[in-house]
């Protein structure tokens, strides 16, 4: 299959729309990531998604809608209250809220699970696709399954030429880390993934929010994720990535690095801006000043890394607040956890 990658204008999102309504899949920008979209009531088309993202089929996925009516018919009962104030909050934007399932939604996107996440995205093209698509979108992060998630048309088409026909180009994502995704059924509010929507802005709304445990570590042998997505390796670079943390980071890795080039390895750091010109001649990419650049590079600077070949990462850390929670969880799994502390 050929796959086009056409600059996001009116054509381009009708051919995309027209593409989605035939029951085939295509790439399109949203605020947070790009996704894989396809009809989200179209079992045969959501199987399409699985296939070009090579996803196991026990990983849900999440349903984009472009008006807060749309979301009547795709769940089952009312929206409960928690919800229905975060999304007068928050949406659109990057927060996906898990809530029970009706039967319109095929088992297909939501893995035989009772539940379905539904996200309405702020992106105005990911909005303009699902108003002219007529259709709810699931759509993944359109990544290969495994690679970090793409926040720029050229991340989609290195993963997914050949295998879906047409990708909209909307730019860089603004927000740079998928969408938080939040367990509205209990009380209070989960977060099972963290991402735009902060936990501090979800408790200003509702008072209460907690962050699920599984977030900041490693899944345990055996034990089962609320967030299914979550026991997958994810965004991992070829290079073993190691994050260093504490006062003390950009000399241990300045001398990690030193190190490793000395074994023979090709290293590489990831650094904020205020250390970079410490870091000498060694090969850095720059996070940017703090959480917020950070959320936006992280995922660009990962793949980057593949390119130049590096065998051993070093990245310095953000503070776990914020969207820097977000940015440190994609970060450590990245990392396998792999995280050293320093003074
Ligand atoms: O920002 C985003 O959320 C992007 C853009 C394209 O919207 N999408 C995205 O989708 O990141 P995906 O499939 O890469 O990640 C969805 C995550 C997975 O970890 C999945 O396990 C979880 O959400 N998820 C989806 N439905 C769920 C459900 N019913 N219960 C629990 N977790 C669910
Ligand atoms: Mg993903």
């Amino acid at each position: 299959m050929d796959t086009k990658v056409l600059k996001a204008e009116p054509a381009s999102i009708k051919a995309a729309a027209e593409l989605i309504r035939a029951g085939e899949v295509v790439g399109f920008p949203t605020e947070t990531v790009y996704g894989l979209g396809a009809d989200a009531l179209n079992a045969g088309a959501v199987r399409k998604i699985f296939e070009a993202k090579g996803r196991p089929g026990d990983n849900p996925l999440i349903v984009h809608i472009a008006d807060i009516g749309a979301i009547d018919r795709l769940i089952e009962g009312a929206l409960p209250e928690s919800a229905r104030r975060l999304a007068q909050a928050y949406w659109p934007g990057p927060l996906t809220m898990i809530l029970p399932k009706s039967k319109l939604i095929p088992k297909e996107v939501s893995a035989g699970l009772e539940t379905v996440g539904i996200r309405m995205p702020s992106h105005p093209v990911a909005r303009a696709l699902i108003a002219q698509a007529g259709t709810p979108i699931a759509a993944p992060s359109a990544n290969l399954s495994g690679r970090p998630s793409p926040t720029q048309a050229s991340h989609v088409f290195s993963d997914m030429a050949g295998r879906i026909a047409l990708i909209l180009d909307g730019g860089a994502c603004a927000v740079g880390v998928e969408s938080t995704v939040l367990d509205v059924l209990c009380d209070p509010v989960r977060i099972l993934r963290p991402g735009g929507v902060t936990a501090e802005m979800i408790a200003q709304v509702l008072g209460r929010v907690t962050v699920d445990e599984s977030v900041m570590r490693p899944l345990g042998k055996g034990e089962v994720a609320r967030s299914p997505g979550m026991k997958y390796k994810h965004y991992a670079p070829r290079g073993h990535l190691t994050i260093v943390r504490g006062a003390g980071a950009p000399e241990a890795i300045a001398r990690m690095y030193d190190a490793a080039l000395g074994q023979g390895e090709t290293p590489l750091i990831l650094g904020l801006d205020a250390h970079i010109g410490g870091y000498g001649a060694r090969a850095v990419l720059a996070l940017g000043d703090g959480a917020q650049e950070a959320a936006a590079r992280l995922f660009s600077a990962l793949r980057e890394a593949d390119e130049l070949g590096a065998t051993r990462i070093f990245s310095e850390a953000v503070a776990q607040a914020g969207v820097g929670l977000a940015v440190m969880n994609r970060m450590g799994r990245a990392a396998a956890f792999d995280v050293v502390e320093v003074g």
